[in-house]
């Protein structure tokens, strides 16, 4: 089963015919959202709106152990994430979508790992952390309803809620970061140490901060509005993918 997991602006899709919500319990306390299990564009599929339904649980203080635990538990094998981020790389303008290949996780004090407490030590390989087979398909996806988005880019993975500041951007820069968000991590990390297939579909609702027009600062009410702009777009390569993927 297929799970999209939702960000900011997203608490459930458009479309979406619900056919049950299921609250589950996890033994790392409640996911963000009850499960929305439903069809979309004619495929059965669970959505979590990882922010909460009412989007008030913040990027630091989302239980992402309870989140994947929870889709696991309900059957799910495939997760389409979707997030939004700010623009580091000259390409990675406000209002394109980007398929993110890589991470930099700079979080701190979030609950990482499923292995441990008693659990035996495990080491997942992580090289690649984003699977190629829903990066083909969200690439695939977007081809097939004419979107353009960006195939590639390191995401860097901040501990929010607040923005970065321009010398940490610098700094991400250096690193080789394109893009930067806060929820990819320990997100993706958590569905590989339960063998679940994650990807991610990255919209940029602003540059970041000291690059652009977010020179001297960031405009919030410009980044939501950007953000909502390209709503519409996530919605149609999600009808794409949900089209192409077996
Ligand atoms: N930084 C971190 N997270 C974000 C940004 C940003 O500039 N924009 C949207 N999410």
């Amino acid at each position: 089963m297929l799970a999209i997991i939702g960000g900011s602006g997203m608490t459930q899709p458009s479309g979406l015919a619900l056919s049950r919500r299921e609250a589950i319990r996890t033994p790392y306390g409640d996911p963000s959202a009850s499960l929305a299990v439903g069809t979309l564009h004619g495929r059965e599929l669970v959505f979590l709106a990882r922010h909460g339904p009412k989007h008030m649980i913040a990027p630091h203080q989302i239980n992402y152990r309870a989140n994947i635990w929870a889709l696991k538990s309900a059957g799910v094998s495939r997760i389409l994430s979707l997030a939004t981020v700010g623009g580091i790389g000259a390409q990675y303008v406000p209002g394109s979508l980007a398929v993110p290949h890589q991470i930099i996780d700079y979080t701190c004090a979030r609950g990482q790992t499923f292995f441990e407490n008693g659990e035996a030590v495990t080491h997942i390989d992580f090289t690649e952390p984003f699977s190629e087979e829903i990066r083909a398909a969200i690439l695939a996806g977007a081809k097939a309803c004419g979107e353009a988005v960006l195939p590639r880019g390191v995401y860097a993975v901040t501990q929010g809620p607040r923005l970065e500041t321009a010398a940490e951007i610098d700094r991400l820069e250096r690193d080789g970061a394109d893009l930067v968000g806060m929820t990819a991590m320990p997100e993706a990390a958590l569905a590989r140490e339960l063998g679940m297939a994650y990807g991610a579909l990255a919209m940029v609702a602003n540059y970041a901060a000291g690059r652009g027009d977010s020179l001297k600062r960031i405009d919030l009410d410009a980044m939501h509005a950007i953000h909502r702009e390209g709503m519409a777009r996530v919605g149609r390569i999600i009808e794409g993918v949900l089209g192409v993927m077996q």
